[in-house]
């Protein structure tokens, strides 16, 4: 399939570098293509970034069916742009698509799409360090229909928006509200794709967590609301007893790619790494004998995050004096450095685009 490319005849001025935030500036091209029963997915295109009309029946604003991927292009020291991993991220979007009935795209041929926007965009991908061009794959139901049943038609696009640090703390501890109250996902749900009514279920406790001052949730697992699951937008992984503990993916979590890269590090660096259950007892209690050295999250958006505070119900712990751990720092240098160019990482991480 051919890319038809329609170029933007308003370019924007770029935003300040040291003030770009997360999520809030786009660049000038977007990239769409839809899907009809008939045709598959058909009508490849590069076109201006601008608003999508929708009738106001479109399945994805009523039930919901909708599907999303995140993932970032790094400028290097040399002047390099690259991805991280991109290959991974269109397989779990993938994934997602099967959960939600969704038709599945040509991984490879999305990838390549990719490419061209991010080609086209260039000098969008900001070269303040720590700074990149966040990517945002999507694919919604697009059928004008109020019956509960799968959209025939379906549209993805590709969206990119230069970024700075997710969490305002930059990478500096976090503060963690642990809720019994509200649960994100079941075992036999959809908590394993990133489907966007998962982020929608998350939001009460969210707020809540912000009010009471902070960051983000880290969840129980919805049947006994014992087990860490994971926190609003990141995995989440403990060091304790000298060992990395992480959550096993039990299907109603993400199978984040950090997470994956992280467990692949720390092997590398043969510090002992368990995937299993952790109960948030079995976490306090590790605290409690002065067992806990770090908790901290893995995502895209915050790359390594350290956990400084933990609260759940009454209990209230400082992890590593608030302070960021040696695990962290050490894993947040190495994918900083592989996602920058400044060191090689493991074979296939890095998908260079230009240079
Ligand atoms: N968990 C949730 C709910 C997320 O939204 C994310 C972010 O994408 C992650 C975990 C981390 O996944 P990844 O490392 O692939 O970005
Ligand atoms: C990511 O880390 O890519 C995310 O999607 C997290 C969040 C912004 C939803």
């Amino acid at each position: 399939m051919q890319i038809i490319i329609n170029k933007t005849q308003q370019p924007k001025t770029h935003p300040d570098e040291s003030r770009l935030g997360f999520g809030i500036h786009f660049t000038d091209h977007m990239f769409v293509m839809d899907y009809h029963p008939d045709k598959g997915w058909h009508t490849p295109r590069i076109e201006p970034y601008g608003p999508l009309a929708m009738d106001p029946a479109t399945m994805v604003l009523h039930y919901g069916q909708g599907i999303f991927e995140g993932l970032k292009a790094y400028r290097t020291d040399s002047g390099k742009i690259q991805m991280f991993r991109p290959g991974e991220n269109f397989k779990r979007l993938n994934r997602s698509a099967q959960l939600l009935c969704i038709p599945l795209i040509d991984e490879a041929f999305v990838l390549n799409a990719l490419k061209e926007l991010l080609i086209l965009e260039k000098d969008w991908v900001p070269k303040k360090p720590e700074t990149s061009l966040y990517i945002r794959p999507t694919i919604y139901a697009s059928d004008p229909f109020l019956g509960v049943r799968a959209s025939h038609t379906y549209r993805f696009f590709i969206i990119l928006s230069p970024v700075g640090a997710y969490y305002v703390e930059g990478f500096n501890p976090v503060k963690i509200w642990v809720t019994p109250d509200h649960v994100r996902a079941v075992p036999g749900g959809v908590g394993e794709a990133k489907t966007i009514g998962n982020y929608a279920a998350s939001l009460l406790a969210g707020h809540e967590a912000h009010q009471a001052g902070y960051t983000q949730v880290l969840w129980l697992d919805g049947i006994e609301r014992k087990y860490l699951e994971e926190v609003g937008a990141m995995n989440i992984f403990i060091v304790m007893g000298g060992k990395v503990v992480t959550p096993a993916l039990s299907g109603s979590i993400l199978p984040g790619i950090t997470r994956d890269s992280v467990i692949h590090l720390a092997k590398m660096w043969n510090l002992p790494v368990e995937e299993r259950k952790i109960s948030i007892d079995e976490l306090l209690a590790s605290h409690a004998s002065g067992d806990l050295a770090e908790i901290f999250g893995s995502g895209t958006a915050a790359v390594i995050s350290p956990v400084g505070e933990l609260r759940y119900g009454k209990t209230t712990i400082t992890v590593g004096e608030g302070k960021v751990g040696p695990v962290a720092r050490r894993l947040y240098q190495a994918l900083t450095d592989i996602q920058y160019g400044r060191k090689e990482g493991p074979k296939g991480w890095i998908e260079p685009i230009i240079g």
